[in-house]
């Protein structure tokens, strides 16, 4: 074949891997399409007219300078329909940001989270114990949304006859964070539809709470605007909106991309259940590693930035592929490997990007953690044996990615 024909095939194969990498019909896998991403970048023309970024320096590079700004991605993913989502500090850069994550973050500091250590404990332990005792389950339905979903609810102080509405809220609100051009107009739809219950059933949350305080998230905010914090009720709900969504939507997939690595490699699993006082911290970090519920976030530059011998002008805009990032092997030994000793102190793994970096770090990173520990702990002391019953589907959901249904046999040591 000719240089130029080998060209032409080259190009299209970048351009199925493009389509790939957010394609319905390889959410099972889109670690392919991001092997050939890594090969052609570092910097990909993708949808929108930003370009993608698949390696771990350039992504790294990015996320942790804060010339890069987060606060166009409404209008860039979202700016095709009339659709808004409520503001949140997710998508805001300082001053907004630091105010507002400030009031935020005093709930999540380590300690505040170690002393949920015990309540993630006991729902692990009654939620994989109910799965034992009938042998044939759905993972998603039985323990990986119940457990972040009670966490977060009870955390906010929503009453727990409304957390199944929470969780249909959500779910709606997640589909919505993919591209607007991803989306069907009846998932459109049904965003705004959340979006709009949201607002109510979140708006009477707050008025209950002014009029009577709890030992809850929701009370201490409110708490903050009356001595002067000047929430606007706006940012008030934008961020509970991001609380609820971030705060659990994520976490169920963590929990089940987990279990699903653990049945794919058995050692691994044989070797948890060995050692899992050493080993449920770092096979948690592998985990979000190997197979993120995270996989893309967005960029502006706010001044013209050089990265990677690649000079971006303000106003573009790149999507940073975090999922491939950390499959990465000039950053990782093997990347595609599951090996849950990886991140084990002083093994020198660099770390992942799957909570983000930077001044929009995760703020819920030791929740999810501490959750997710919580689950191997319990699964390791008592499930022999997790048997896969189908290949599991998975949603068509892209920045928040993960199955629909984890049918599973499971037999108890
Ligand atoms: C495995 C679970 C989770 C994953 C993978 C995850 C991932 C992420 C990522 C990647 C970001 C940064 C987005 C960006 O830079 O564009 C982020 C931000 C955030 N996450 Fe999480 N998250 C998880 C759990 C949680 C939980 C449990 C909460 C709250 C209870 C939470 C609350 C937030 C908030 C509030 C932000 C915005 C931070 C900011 O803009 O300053 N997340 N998360």
């Amino acid at each position: 074949m000719s240089s130029d024909g080998a060209t032409v095939q080259e190009s299209d194969t970048v351009l199925t891997a493009v389509v790939d990498s957010v394609a319905p019909h390889s959410r099972h896998n889109p670690y392919d399409s991001y092997r050939i991403l890594r090969a052609a970048g570092p910097f990909v023309p993708g949808p929108h007219d930003a370009r993608l970024v698949a390696g771990y320096a350039e992504a790294r590079a990015i996320l942790q300078d804060a010339r890069w700004s987060h606060a166009e991605e409404p209008q860039l993913l979202h700016g095709d329909s009339d659709v808004e989502l409520p503001g949140s500090f997710l998508w805001q850069e300082p001053p907004e940001h630091t105010r507002l994550r400030g009031l935020v973050g005093q709930a999540f500091t380590a300690r505040t989270v170690a002393g949920l250590r015990d309540r993630a404990e006991e729902l692990a332990a009654r939620l994989v114990d109910g799965i034992l005792s009938r042998e044939r389950a759905d993972l998603i339905e039985e323990l990986a949304y119940p457990l972040p979903l009670t966490m977060i609810c009870e955390l906010l102080g929503v009453p727990a006859e409304s957390h199944d509405h929470v969780r249909d809220m959500s779910a709606a609100i997640s589909r919505g964070l993919d591209p607007d051009f991803l989306l069907a107009p009846e998932e459109l739809a049904a965003r705004s539809r959340a979006v709009r219950e949201f607002e109510e059933f979140f708006g009477d949350l707050l008025r209950q709470r002014t009029r009577d305080p709890r030992e809850d998230l929701i009370s201490a905010l409110v708490r903050a605007e009356a001595e002067g914090a000047r929430l606007t009720p706006a940012e008030l709900l934008g961020t509970l909106l991001i609380l609820v969504v971030a705060g659990h939507e994520t976490t169920v997939n963590l929990i089940a991309n987990g279990v699903l690595a653990l049945i794919r490699h058995p050692a691994e699993f044989d070797r948890l259940r060995a050692d899992p006082a050493t080993l449920c911290a770092p096979a948690v970090d592998e985990i979000l590693r190997y197979d993120p519920p995270v996989h893309l976030t967005t960029r502006t530059a706010h001044d013209e930035i050089t990265v990677s011998g690649t000079t971006f002008v303000p106003g573009e805009a790149v999507i940073v592929m975090m999922g491939s990032a950390n499959r990465d092997a000039a950053a990782f030994d093997e990347p595609d490997r599951f090996d849950i000793t990886r991140y084990l102190p002083g093994r020198g793994t660099q770390r992942h990007l799957s909570f983000g970096l930077g001044l929009h770090y995760c703020l819920g990173a030791p929740l999810a953690r501490l959750e997710m520990q919580a689950v191997l702990g319990r699964v390791a002391e008592r499930v022999a044996a997790l048997t896969l019953c189908e290949e599991p589907p998975y949603r068509p959901n892209v920045v928040v990615r993960g199955m629909s249904r984890l049918l599973v046999e499971v037999r108890s040591r």
